[in-house]
């Protein structure tokens, strides 16, 4: 295995895609980049492949991963009992960043699950993912000629999900064999999931992305329930963890009013101070200071890249401009408050 992860840039990227897929079906990590974040790769039918992501990221064992494939016709290879509305959410938004729990297929390691009787798919929509999924389908897929490639965020357990090639080697170094370089993320937060595995068959969202209920609702004509986080212990997801996608420095939302106030309590108190908003600041700029678009895709689309940054720059406290509480806002609003939490400043 090499010792350097080695960053390529997308041009060339594309011609190494053999590269990635050799290393894969040799049990290997390949870094990738899709829609939404940068996943940590592993052949996800090789038990001992996906036991060196949980190794890499320092992530308990019994936290399932997402399997990546290349298309809905590879679901029935890792899927059972596969519901009418998988299906057609699968052909409303695959590729695209929404993921199913469903049930299991018998030949799914316990690794990739947790050890749970359901299983997360998705298709990603970032080109490079494609490329790599249907190269690695191409040329056989991995053990057992199963074709999925299962990846969690590219980050350490707990911390802020890379939206960028360079972030995945702060997080990871050496630990990854390859990182393929597909540029900055569009989507920038992860995936929307869906749990359709229930008995009862009503639709749940695990975690809110960029692909809102309204839009699941559109399709399949029932309104998914949206899971409470602190009561859902079983399925588990480590995204629902209170301290998550969380800086090193303590980040704290505060209202705009309270901004300015706090901004000065911070620097009166000799400490340096780090401000995220979405607004044009009047009033002198402390250390660091974000600013970052007024809408909910583009501010998700930069938000990791910008806590990353205020995270880095030496500041005692990051002082974030609250989120509006309406629901185009949810994702985000979601991502930050666990940010909060998972510092230790809430
Ligand atoms: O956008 C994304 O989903 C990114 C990219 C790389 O695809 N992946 C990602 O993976 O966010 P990860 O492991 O950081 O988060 C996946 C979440 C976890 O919170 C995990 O617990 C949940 O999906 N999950 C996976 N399989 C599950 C299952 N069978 N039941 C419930 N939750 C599951
Ligand atoms: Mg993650």
């Amino acid at each position: 295995m090499p010792t350097q992860p080695d960053i390529m840039h997308a041009d060339s990227a594309r011609n190494d895609l053999a590269e990635a897929v050799r290393l894969l079906q040799a049990g290997e990590l390949v870094a990738f980049p899709t829609e939404t974040v940068y996943g940590l790769g592993a052949d996800a039918a090789n038990p001992e492949a996906v036991a060196k992501i949980f190794a890499a990221k320092g992530r308990p064992a019994d936290h399932p991963l997402i399997v990546h494939l290349a298309g809905a016709g590879y679901l029935e290879s890792w899927a059972r009992d596969i519901p009418p509305v998988a299906w057609e959410l699968a052909e409303a938004f695959w590729p695209g960043p929404l993921t199913l729990i469903l049930k299991r297929a018998p030949g799914v390691p316990h690794a990739v699950t947790g050890g749970q009787e359901t299983v997360g798919v998705r298709v990603p929509s970032h080109p490079l993912a494609l490329d790599l999924l249907r190269a690695y389908a191409q040329a056989g897929g991995g053990q057992n000629g199963m074709c999925g490639i299962a990846a969690p965020s590219a980050n350490r357990f707990g911390r802020i999900s890379p939206t960028d090639a360079a972030h995945v080697r702060e997080e990871l170094g050496a630990a990854v064999a390859l990182v393929l370089d597909g540029g900055p993320c569009d989507v920038g937060i992860e995936s929307t999931i869906v749990d359709l595995s229930r008995d009862d068959q009503t639709p749940r969202i695990l975690r809110p992305g960029r692909i809102t209920p309204e839009q699941i609702e559109a399709v399949i004509g029932v309104r998914p329930e949206i899971a409470n986080a602190k009561k859902a212990s079983v399925p588990r997801v480590s995204g629902s963890l209170d301290a998550h996608y969380a800086p090193r420095t303590p980040l704290r939302l505060v209202s705009w009013d309270d901004l300015i106030t706090q901004a000065h309590e911070v620097h009166a108190a000799g400490q340096r101070c780090g401000v995220l908003v979405r607004r044009q600041l009047l009033f002198p700029a402390p250390h660091s200071f974000r600013r970052l678009p007024d809408e909910p895709d583009g501010f998700a689309r930069h938000l990791y890249a910008a806590l990353r940054e205020l995270d880095q720059c030496g500041n005692d406290v990051i002082l974030v401009e609250a989120i509006p509480g309406d629901a185009v806002w949810a994702a985000v609003a979601d991502r930050l408050r666990r940010a909060a939490c998972g510092s230790g400043a809430a």
